[in-house]
């Protein structure tokens, strides 16, 4: 499963590019807002910091005037994605967009029949909105499960990019359910590395470590 980071942060997305493990970005209105920068000052930021995936939002309503965005979107750079929400006029862009080879991340999908439609559409991506579901009582990763079976039934290419993730749980639950991508915001990266046993085990181990007579093998590497 792939892990991409949600948010518009430049600082946030280089640390965690740092860590080895982040193979992409999405971002959204919020996200761009946040920053407190301009759109076009932070997308540039990101497209030179990132080689991977970078999903921006379109704003338009309208299949027209998504597509004129989408193609703006995607001139700026080979790695973006056209985030275009799951409507009938998102997904008549999607197709459109998709036909000239640009990159698409179908947006705000809560049902399985949405995905399905995204998928028809011809959409790089499909992003399920895992929190919100369970926020509102349902289950998030089932959904994920549902969309994974009917793209495996007909054999649709669609990646399943779990989005809107508040708990390594749901992470857990998305990558058994099949996700392709997980996007999540820095903390819930964090998150991911974090195990009270690890930290207990390697405080054990470092105290003990100071039982060992000195290595000239690690006085080399400055221990
Ligand atoms: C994903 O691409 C979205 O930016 C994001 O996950 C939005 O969901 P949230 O606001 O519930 O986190």
């Amino acid at each position: 499963m792939l892990l991409f980071i949600d948010t518009a942060d430049i600082a946030q997305i280089r640390e965690a590019y740092s860590w080895g493990i982040v193979d992409g970005v999405t971002t959204n209105p919020t996200h761009i807002a946040n920053t407190g920068k301009g759109f076009d000052e932070v997308l540039a930021e990101i497209f030179a910091t990132v080689d991977g995936p970078i999903s921006v939002e379109s704003v338009s309503l309208d299949a027209e005037n998504i597509v004129k965005e989408g193609r703006r979107i995607a001139a700026l750079h080979e790695n973006a994605v056209v985030k275009v929400p799951v409507t009938i006029e998102g997904l008549k862009a999607v197709k459109a967009l998709a036909g000239e080879g640009i990159h698409t991340n179908v947006t705000l999908c809560f049902s399985p029949l949405q995905a399905f439609l995204a998928a028809k559409a011809g959409a790089t991506y499909i992003s399920p909105f895992i929190h919100r579901l369970d926020l509102a009582g349902h289950e998030g990763a089932g959904l994920i499960r549902e969309i994974r079976q009917i793209y495996d039934n007909y054999g649709y290419k669609t990646q399943i990019l779990a989005a809107s993730i508040r708990s390594p749980r749901q992470v857990l639950d998305c990558a058994l359910a099949g996700a392709d991508v997980a996007t999540m915001p820095m903390d819930m990266l964090k998150a991911l590395y974090q195990h009270p046993m690890t930290d207990i085990g390697l405080d054990m181990f470092l105290n003990d470590w100071k039982r060992v007579p000195p290595s000239k093998l690690f006085a080399q590497a400055g221990k």
